[in-house]
């Protein structure tokens, strides 16, 4: 309809009688005005409104200060690490090490982050999948200035989600992600301490010379038109060879994260009996079996894995399975006596709405994913047609439930991310998705339609983009402001 009063009007221009013009113009104007009053005055259907409320106490709008402050100081700085024995490899890392610091704090503690950028370019820090003020959000030109050269800049919030998150650069993250800025956070809670056993595995994956350094040419037309950067190391906490020692009987929380810049895990537990308590930090509904779990950039789980009485004396290999090639992550070596298992039940969120019949709910916005060729040759990837830079922020009503669909018109595979909230998948090419749990960040398949449902909490802009790093930074990227 804005279409034809456009036409009209253009029409207009070449009209003999003003009167005319001015008749059309008006005309259109109005109808413009009744097309945008309309649109405000649109009543959220009552479905939308029974999915909101059963999403109420899923997770909590404020954070609850118990008023203790951890301060961290955080150094971006050049460094080498020994992947391969005998041969260093420079990177650039936060204090010095790969990963960078694990930082442990309390639900409710406040962290008070001390960031200096010591690298020989601009840099920030953001906390994936912490919902934090969105002044913390480390989002460049957007929620803050670039952090200069020899710059510090204080991140201050006070997570308000128990849950297994991580830190990284949100500039030039192509580079600065693959040359091993990335730190990870643990929001412990009453669950934490009951483990016999909690570790992080941090998962990455990096191209490497023969010389051992780090190829040094990134965001590549061959990264741009594949699923970006994708190595020929992977790496768990920095070593090709990890190792996770423990007893017979004893129950472990094992934490996965992918900081890898394109690749995609399918996990793989060796046969161990592994279950799913929390996908992206936050505790499911119902734990699930996460053998064959897809671990995109992004994405985390936390399993739970008790340790077979008998299995002294075993190994078991975890691996990744995602393309024909299996790759193993690192192992589990069973060794010693035997341990008591500890016994309680998975910590679970049974407040998780299940939100069944929103595949039938309207789509609020949509997102067409595609990329297109400059005349320079470049190829751009772009949300709804446009490039970060053309903008095309959408809105979301604070407490009201949406729908948001996105639809990938590319062979290209695109973990999308939404900053400051979470969201369930609703539906898959129409076909409706039975995961327990929420997301930060979801894998959109090759020519693949994924429908999710969010209530957003967070106020602010954020940002919403795939987290393939080189197709973010040729601009697969747009805003979502909660309002
Ligand atoms: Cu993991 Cu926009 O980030
Ligand atoms: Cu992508």
């Amino acid at each position: 309809m804005v279409y034809i009063v456009y036409m009209e009007m253009k029409k207009g221009a070449v009209f003999k009688n003003r009167k005319v013009i001015d008749v059309v113009c008006v005309t259109g104007i109005l109808l413009l005005a009744f097309l945008l009053l309309s649109g405000d005055m649109r009543t959220t259907s009552s479905a939308k409104i029974a999915f909101a409320d059963e999403f109420a106490g899923a997770y909590s709008e404020l954070s609850e200060r118990n008023g203790t402050i951890r301060e961290v100081d955080i150094i971006a700085d050049e460094s080498v690490i020994e992947i391969f024995e005998g041969h260093l490899t420079a990177v650039w890392a936060y204090n010095g090490t790969i990963p960078g610091p694990e930082i442990r704090i309390q639900k409710g503690d406040t962290l008070r982050i001390h960031f200096t950028n010591n690298l020989s370019q601009e840099s920030t820090l953001h906390f994936h999948g912490i919902r934090v003020p969105n002044t913390m959000d480390g989002v460049p030109d957007i929620t803050q200035k670039p952090v200069q050269v020899g710059d510090s800049f204080v991140y201050t919030f006070t997570p308000k989600d128990a849950g297994t998150f991580w830190f990284h650069p949100h500039k030039n993250t192509s580079e600065q992600l693959e040359r091993g800025l990335y730190g990870t956070i643990i929001v412990e809670d009453e669950h934490t301490g009951r483990y016999s056993q909690d570790a992080v595995w941090v998962v990455d994956d990096w191209l490497l010379e023969e010389t051992y350094q780090i190829n040094p040419h990134f965001v590549t037309q061959h990264d741009l038109t594949h699923d970006g950067r994708w190595g020929n190391v992977i790496t768990v906490n920095g070593s090709i060879e990890e190792i996770l020692s423990v007893y017979p009987g004893e129950r472990i929380r094992l934490r996965l994260i992918n900081v890898s810049n394109g690749r995609v895990y399918s996990l793989h537990f060796g046969g161990l009996p592994a279950y799913g308590i929390a996908v992206d930090g936050m505790y499911v509904k119902e734990v699930f079996d996460a053998d064959g779990f897809v671990l995109a950039p992004g994405n985390r789980i936390d399993v739970d894995i008790t340790v077979p009485k008998d299995a002294d004396g075993r190994s078991f290999a975890i691996q990744d399975r995602f393309t024909r090639y299996v790759n193993t992550l690192g192992s589990i070596v069973v060794a010693g006596e035997e341990k008591e298992t500890p016994q309680f039940s998975y910590p679970t969120n049974p407040k998780i709405p299940d939100w069944s019949d929103a595949i039938h709910a309207s789509v609020d916005a949509e997102y067409l994913l595609d990329a297109r060729q400059t005349a320079a040759g470049d190829i751009e990837w772009m949300m709804n047609g446009r490039v970060f830079t053309e903008g095309n922020s959408i809105m979301l009503r604070h407490g009201e439930f949406n729908k948001i669909r996105f639809i990938n018109k590319s062979f290209r595979l695109h973990p999308m991310h939404l900053h400051g909230q979470f969201f369930k998948v609703i539906s898959r090419n129409g076909q409706p998705v039975n995961e327990h749990y929420f997301r930060d960040t979801v894998l959109v398949g090759s020519e693949e339609t994924v429908d999710i449902g969010l209530v957003p909490l967070d106020r602010g802009t954020w940002m919403n983009h795939c987290h393939t790093t080189e197709h973010a930074d040729a601009s697969m990227m747009t805003s979502v402001i909660v309002q």
